[in-house]
């Protein structure tokens, strides 16, 4: 069965002390989860008091973003190598709030994505539809596109083994309107068959997790699904007590 990931993306939020607080709160208490695998994507600038605090803990962490390019004048970037400095385990690829924000095209997040699978890091692929998308009933067609520029990157589909998926509808992301967990169901599963087109063995161990509005009030009925196998939370992620909740309620349906 695959380890369920609970993973807190804290976007542009916090305070080093604020950062440092959220973590030691975790820490009080995610000992007791060993059924999932936690982890958390402060930015840039505190991972090093998150690499200090959760080496040992099992709690992980990872960076929000990382440039392609392995260094040179890139003024702002951070590279993967510099990552690899704070021992980072994951890196998102693909945010929404990247790709609408920061002109994240396709091709970039392809490239993002390949450069994080070669530096040896556990890309967090996310993929979703706008609201209009959806409501135009082109769900599964955007997401298609969105892993098909990824994949064809790909030579080698063996080495997708190493990667999670995180379906994140736009439309559900910070505005408290989760997808339902039948309608996050129907679009993991066509994520996991997809996939399955390469290498079924492959497909069936990679987590596809959701992201979207989760909280510690709806996380067990979408865990409930048999292809959800974890969650990107935002929001929830910055408050201890839920992001712990969350955790909890996770590792007991496990
Ligand atoms: P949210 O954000 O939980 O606040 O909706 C999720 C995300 O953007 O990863």
């Amino acid at each position: 069965m695959k380890q369920p990931l609970i993973a807190g993306n804290w976007k542009m939020n916090g305070s080093r002390k604020s950062a440092i607080d959220l973590i030691a709160s975790i820490l009080t208490e995610a000992y007791q989860f060993p059924k999932i695998e936690m982890a958390v994507f402060p930015p840039f600038v505190y991972l090093s008091q998150t690499e200090e605090l959760l080496t040992g803990s099992g709690v992980n962490w990872g960076a929000q973003n990382a440039s392609p390019h392995k260094n040179g004048a890139y003024t702002g970037e951070i590279s993967l190598e510099m990552l690899k400095d704070f021992n980072c385990k994951y890196v998102l690829v693909g945010h929404s709030e990247r790709r609408r924000q920061f002109g994240d095209s396709p091709v970039i997040v392809a490239e993002k994505f390949a450069a994080a699978m070669r530096a040896g890091f556990t890309p967090v692929l996310c993929v979703g539809e706008t609201e209009e998308q959806h409501d135009r009933g082109l769900t599964w067609q955007v997401i298609q596109e969105q892993l098909e520029v990824v994949f064809e990157l790909k030579d080698n589909h063996s080495s997708l083994r190493d990667i999670v998926i995180a379906y994140e509808p736009v439309w559900a992301i910070g505005t408290g309107k989760s997808a339902s967990p039948e309608e996050a169901q129907e679009v993991h599963l066509a994520i996991r068959n997809r996939l399955g087109e390469y290498d079924w063995e492959i497909a069936s161990k990679i987590r596809i997790i959701y992201g979207g509005s989760v909280t510690p009030e709806n996380i067990a009925d979408l865990m409930a699904m048999p292809d959800i196998d974890g969650a990107l939370v935002g929001g929830a992620s910055l408050d201890a007590k839920k992001f712990l909740e969350i955790g909890r309620k996770c590792n007991s349906l496990y």
